[in-house]
């Protein structure tokens, strides 16, 4: 650990930590654009300048001062020195980040970095969480002297969901830095030259775009973009950030399980964001779990239950739909049943269901069901991975936790659900059509109970239909592909009568007599813990924001 001086606070850090960081760890703000701990460090922008102190040149030994010139923050590491290089005998540094000198040299960097921006914070889609803007307050001059005509460089199309300001971009090359670093995809680049630099996309002479900004991980960058310039269509004009509710939770969008911020208002969703762990998204996602949300707002979601009459399914009560299942539930054996739970449901949400079965069933026949895989994507720092489920793992291994379960996959689910007469499948995966062995297998079912988000190839199939929640709309965990188990939480109310899944599960349990009786999320992770191997550390306090690795 090297022991450093701070202004006035004495603080450890590790080794090599830079002085952006140090200060951040301890309260104080470095302002800083082009440094993002992400990428690399060209320390392009200086506006992390601080002052170091060292031995004053010709001096007697053991005078220090503040060096000649000022240091960038971002690249100045700190590391314990040998003893006789301490400063003041026990110091590996003293750096200011507030003395008269910093000041005026922030506040001339935001001056230049102001002179061609257009000021357009009240039409910008980034006000309220820009750096320039808060920047500008904090550490900038309350006025420009620049009066001369300004640079308006093009706004410019990038590609399918990202659009370029071009007269907002302080040109950090935060965005060069990532496509080159982190996607491997190299589509942004720097043209012109001096005040007139540009950011762009390989065009023609004639300024048709060669390649667009259309790789998986292409909204990262409107999220480092430190000012308004890089936007995302898909948010552009949708809400001002003070005005939204923010939860963290997981994305629900494939098997890594990235962290992320899910901001939504009382109507729905309206952004997800990444949110930083070191061991599995570090700072980024993909675009098919930021952009995925979309199907959580549809029109279209089930909000009431439903049943067939005269081959139509029709909308119907909860109390008339629960009582037709647990009356076709009652008239069959156990081993005409079978159960099959979610990968893209909680462990809480299958732990619930597979009681159900075991204790309530009797049955022992579960099964898992989830989206259907599609491709591994692999970039130099990020992979996207080709089960496009949230919770597989999870979901597997408590289903299958009691005595005797046997949760079936693949062929062996379709075979066993072919012979069966009653099956209960909870679903819950957006968008997802069936197979041809799973369309004749419950096509051959005598009656099927589908609970399901949005009309599917299976609900149209189903004797009843359950609507049941999203990952947005309830609290609970997901497992991911490495054993991370994380909590995902409720931000908006289910739509209409939809109801969160282990609570639907629940009440066809209490109508056949059972006594599973849990009020919350987390009184089922507690069972979880209880009951099945290896999550014994995994209740939702121990869980918190960070997730716990199983052994
Ligand atoms: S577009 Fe944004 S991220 Fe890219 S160089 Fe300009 S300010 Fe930086
Ligand atoms: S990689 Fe998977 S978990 Fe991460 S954002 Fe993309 S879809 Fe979601
Ligand atoms: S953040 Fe350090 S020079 Fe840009």
């Amino acid at each position: 650990m090297a022991f450093i001086k701070l202004n006035d606070l004495e603080i450890e850090v590790e080794d090599g930590t830079n002085i952006v960081e140090a200060a951040r760890e301890h309260g104080i703000e470095v302002p800083h654009y082009c440094y993002h701990p992400g990428l690399s460090r060209p320390a392009n922008c200086r506006m992390c300048l601080v002052e170091p102190y060292g031995p004053i040149p010709g001096a007697p030994p053991g005078t220090i001062g503040p060096a000649r010139q000022l240091a960038t923050g971002c690249t100045l590491s700190v590391r314990t020195a040998p003893p006789e290089r301490k400063l003041e005998e026990k110091y590996d540094a003293i750096v200011q980040t507030d003395s008269p000198r910093v000041k005026k040299a922030r506040e001339d960097i935001l001056e230049f970095l102001l002179v061609h921006h257009p000021l357009d914070c009240p039409v910008c889609d980034q006000a309220g969480e820009c750096d320039l803007q808060d920047f500008s307050y904090r550490h900038g001059h309350d006025k420009s002297r620049y009066i001369e005509v300004k640079n308006v460089p093009p706004k410019k199309d990038l590609g399918p969901d990202v659009l370029l300001y071009s007269t907002r971009c302080i040109v950090c090359t935060r965005c060069i830095r990532f496509c080159d670093e982190v996607s491997g995809s190299g589509e942004l680049g720097l043209i012109n030259r001096g005040s007139h630099d540009e950011i762009d996309i390989p065009r023609s002479h004639e300024g048709t775009p060669i390649q667009l900004l259309d790789n998986k991980l292409a909204g990262n960058v409107v999220d480092i973009c430190p000012v308004g310039a890089l936007i995302s269509k898909d948010f552009l004009f949708k809400s001002r950030p003070w005005f939204m509710e923010r939860a963290n939770s997981v994305c629900s969008g494939c098997s890594v399980g990235c962290n992320v911020t899910v901001e939504y208002k009382a109507d729905g969703l309206y952004r997800i964001k990444p949110r930083f762990h070191e061991d599995i998204n570090q700072h980024w996602m993909c675009d098919d779990g930021r952009l995925g949300y979309h199907y959580v707002n549809s029109d279209d979601r089930l909000q009431l239950p439903q049943k067939r009459v005269d081959g139509e399914l029709v909308t119907t009560q909860w109390a008339d739909a629960l009582t037709l299942i647990t009356e076709n539930l009652s008239e069959v054996d156990a081993t005409d049943i079978v159960v099959i739970g979610s990968a893209q449901g909680t462990n809480e949400d299958n732990y619930v269901l597979q009681q159900f079965a075991h204790d309530v069933l009797k049955t022992t026949q579960l099964g898992l069901f989830g989206q259907l895989h599609g491709e591994e994507h692999k970039f130099p720092q990020f992979t996207i991975e080709a089960d496009k489920n949230p919770n597989t793992v999870g979901a597997r291994t408590v289903l299958g936790s009691a005595n005797g379960n046997v949760v079936l996959e693949g062929d062996e689910l379709w075979e066993k659900v072919a012979g069966a007469k009653v099956v209960y499948l909870v679903s819950g995966v957006p968008e997802r059509s069936l197979e041809n062995a799973e369309r004749e297998a419950l096509e051959k079912v005598d009656f099927l109970i589908v609970q399901d988000v949005l009309p599917s190839a299976a609900t149209e199939l189903a004797d009843v239909v359950l609507p049941g929640t999203t990952f947005a709309e309830k609290d609970g965990t997901f497992t991911n592909s490495t054993g991370w188990v994380q909590r995902i939480r409720k931000t908006i109310d289910p739509p209409g009568e939809a109801q969160v899944d282990w609570q639907i599960t629940q009440q066809l349990a209490k109508r056949l007599g059972s006594e599973i009786d849990y009020h919350f999320a987390g009184e089922i992770a507690l069972a979880i813990a209880e009951n099945v191997p290896g999550y014994s550390d995994a209740t939702h306090q121990n869980i918190g924001d960070a997730g716990i690795k199983l052994d």
